[in-house]
């Protein structure tokens, strides 16, 4: 049986499977550059997070209206369910619709749409997270904030994504001074491909109370002992890590490493229907691959638990 977790480093647009892709197509006139699904996921043979982007960003375009998000969000859900998620804090790129004309209301009222009837369906309590792309310039995230305005009330927080290397944090500085002033939670991914110093911009510089990723803190021991201190929470994403050749097996993966130094670290799916599987199925092949025994599996679950924007009462229910 799988256990009750957290949810905490998704994209949405990650959760786009081959057979909903095509029928989002038809339904909307898209062609797609593939066959059928087949052919498809013939191309999910990633040699690092560029290459899976150039196919993350082109299948979106299937999306294109309030219920193509609505759908979107639905079927993870479900998915979701099935894995024991009980609580999901989903990003989404809203850069990446509006460039193609897909206006930010439409993603995030479809999105909500969805959410709304999360926990009377699936027992899932849900929040969304706004993500920036951090290879588009400083003033379009700016931008992006701005237009998002109308819809802050579904908002719980900013985050950072889309090709780390050349990309640091504090070139956001700006928009993310802006969300703390609104209101909002802040996250980043750090130390993907980047490197360590990444996680600790993303720390002093933009404030953010979570990294996603945080992979490369292993390179500098002074940065690891700080987000032990600090109990900085790392969302690890295991089978993206080696989809996306940041390491070459799971059986070389750092988590259990990581957990024995005293670092908070909780186990995600990131983009499922790209990686081979979504959160349960992370947990089953790191238990695998790693030998890690019920209470190891026990801690990552109340990790993500601890990790999570609960409020308190949520949390003390769930963990
Ligand atoms: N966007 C979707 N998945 C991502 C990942 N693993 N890293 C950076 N940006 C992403
Ligand atoms: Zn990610």
């Amino acid at each position: 049986m799988s256990l009750p977790k957290a949810e905490l480093h998704l994209h949405i647009e990650g959760t786009l499977e081959p057979e909903l892709a095509f029928a989002l197509a038809a339904r909307n006139g898209v062609t797609l550059p593939f066959a059928d699904t087949e052919e498809l996921r013939h191309a999910y043979s990633f040699s690092d997070l560029q290459s899976f982007l150039d196919l993350y960003y082109a299948l979106m375009a299937v999306l294109r209206t309030e219920q193509d998000f609505a759908d979107l969000a639905d079927a993870y859900l479900a998915r979701a369910a099935g894995q024991g998620v009980r609580h999901a804090e989903i990003f989404f790129d809203p850069q990446a619709h509006t460039a193609r004309g897909v206006e930010i209301g439409t993603v995030v009222e479809g999105l909500s749409r969805a959410l709304e009837r999360s926990e009377e369906r699936y027992g899932i309590s849900t929040q969304l997270i706004m993500c920036f792309l951090r290879d588009e310039p400083a003033a379009s995230a700016l931008e992006t904030f701005e237009a998002a305005g109308p819809h802050l009330h579904r908002i719980s927080g900013v985050g950072l994504d889309s090709a780390e290397v050349g990309n640091p944090p504090a070139k956001f500085r700006e928009v993310y001074e802006l969300a703390a002033a609104a209101g909002l939670r802040r996250v980043a991914h750090a130390g993907e491909e980047g490197p360590a110093e990444y996680i600790r911009e993303a720390l002093d510089v933009l404030g953010v109370e979570r990294i996603d990723h945080g992979l490369r803190c292993l390179e500098d021991q002074e940065l690891v002992a700080r987000l032990v201190r600090e109990q900085v929470p790392l969302t690890l994403c295991p089978l993206s890590n080696v989809r996306l050749r940041c390491i070459d097996t799971l059986a070389d993966h750092p988590l259990r490493r990581m957990l024995d130094a005293g670092l908070l670290v909780t186990v995600n799916s990131d983009d499922p229907a790209y990686f081979g599987g979504y959160v349960e199925d992370n947990f089953t092949a790191l238990r695998d691959a790693l030998g890690l025994d019920r209470e190891t599996l026990r801690t990552l679950a109340a990790n993500s638990f601890k990790a999570a924007f609960l409020d308190e009462p949520r949390r003390r229910a769930l963990l």
